[in-house]
């Protein structure tokens, strides 16, 4: 999918973009290091319905102006160019639908939606109202992630024969979350959208893609372990598929209840492993402090080359994700990481795994279970 289809409307701001944040919870507090000292913005509103969370977090914009919803925002007659939306999922399509209504480019956080229709909603109503909607991947931003790429991309590592991709949920350490935030997440798995599978996942889905392209066909295992009496959690969760350049890649995911993991922020294991003809490289982890050797490593002809000096503060793709995305707002110059359609092959490849999964593992193909995109 063209990062630049459905963006022929595009103006880019001579001035710096007047933003605001819509949702102050858990992730806001990442999110916001984009905009703070960036000359590209104005954070000239937050909108939240916690009055609590209104007032701490207005600490942060002494300028911005403070609103419970949208709708007021909307009617105090304040300028807006670009929101930042940091809703529940389940509030993604309503809130997103809203501002794009109203003119405003969005940054929004992943997963898109919550299916595939309303995600199809939301491309037509950014493309008919000639608004930028991003879904929002900070892995891309990550450094050691980002080094991954080059080294694959770089041919270095010979052919790629496969990869791997691993996450370990575990339930001590890390920072606090909210119970509120905790209550959604709940919903989320009744509806059959499991915090690590769907939630978490989106970005080890959007790694892959990012990283081999298209995917021919996936073949999913999608467990659930209840954790609490009425509570389940979607692992254990095994997930195989094949790019369409015929490179497979193998995921994991595995709940650890009881294992503590060092993290400022959330407690999740991760790695990503790369084989080549050649050698190997890999990513040791990302949200989480698991591994404490350098973030990536190199293996070739006998030596590991070790990354000591990267920037593997998980914080920091949030900033640099966002700040990418407020220099596009000003420059026009991409790619979004993601566009709207392409989030939109997320969101397919991630729904045909739990159609994969309900028929028993079969490979189901996520361009022909998606239903396809009107052209933009
Ligand atoms: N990129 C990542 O790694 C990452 C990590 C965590 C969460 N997320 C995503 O970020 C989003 C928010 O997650 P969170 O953990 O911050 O949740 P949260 O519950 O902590 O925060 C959401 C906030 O939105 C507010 N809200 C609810 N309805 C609203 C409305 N109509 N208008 C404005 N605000 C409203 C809530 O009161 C709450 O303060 C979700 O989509 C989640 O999946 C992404």
């Amino acid at each position: 999918m063209s990062e630049n289809e459905g963006k022929q409307h595009f103006v880019p701001f001579d001035r710096p973009v007047r933003a605001a944040f819509i949702g102050l919870g858990r992730i806001y507090d990442l999110n916001r290091l984009a905009y703070v000292d960036n000359n590209d913005v104005d954070v000239v509103a937050l909108v939240e319905p916690s009055e609590e969370r209104r007032r701490q977090r207005a600490l942060d914009w002494p300028t911005a102006k403070v609103f419970s919803s949208v709708e007021e925002l909307a009617s105090s007659g304040i300028e807006v160019d670009a929101v930042e939306v940091l809703t529940p999922i389940a509030l993604h399509e309503e809130v997103v639908l809203s501002c794009l209504a109203l003119g405003w480019h969005v940054n929004l956080q992943k997963p898109m939606t919550n299916d595939l229709q309303s995600a199809a909603r939301l491309i037509s109503s950014a493309e008919s109202h000639g608004c930028q909607l991003r879904v929002m991947e900070n892995y891309l931003f990550y450094e050691p992630l980002l080094r991954l790429k080059e080294a694959v991309d770089s041919g270095e590592l010979g052919a790629v024969s496969g990869y791997h991709l691993k996450m370990v949920a575990s339930g001590r350490g890390g920072w606090d979350v909210p119970g509120d935030t905790y209550e959604w997440q709940f919903e989320e798995a009744q509806r059959g959208r499991g915090i690590l599978y769907f939630d978490d996942g989106w970005h080890k889905i959007s790694t892959a893609l990012w990283l081999f392209g298209p995917v021919k066909e996936v073949r999913a295992w999608i467990g659930s372990t209840e954790v609490i009496p009425g509570l389940a959690v979607d692992a254990p969760t095994t997930i195989i598929w094949e790019h369409e350049n015929g490179v497979r890649g193998v995921w994991d995911i595995t709940l650890a209840v009881d294992m503590y993991l060092r993290s400022d922020y959330y407690t999740n294991d991760e790695r990503w492993e790369v084989t080549g003809q050649r050698g190997f490289a890999r990513v040791n982890r990302c949200t989480g402090r698991g591994i404490q050797q350098p973030s990536f490593e190199v293996y070739l002809d006998g030596t590991m080359r070790s990354h000591h000096a990267l920037d593997d503060d998980w914080a920091s793709s949030f900033r640099d994700s966002g700040r990418h995305w407020l220099r596009y707002l000003r420059s026009g110059v991409g790619p979004l990481h993601w566009s709207a359609r392409e989030a939109y092959d997320v969101q397919s490849l991630a729904m045909a795994g739990y159609e994969s999964s309900a028929r028993g593992g079969l490979g189901v193909s996520p361009s022909t279970f998606a239903p396809p995109l009107p052209s933009s």
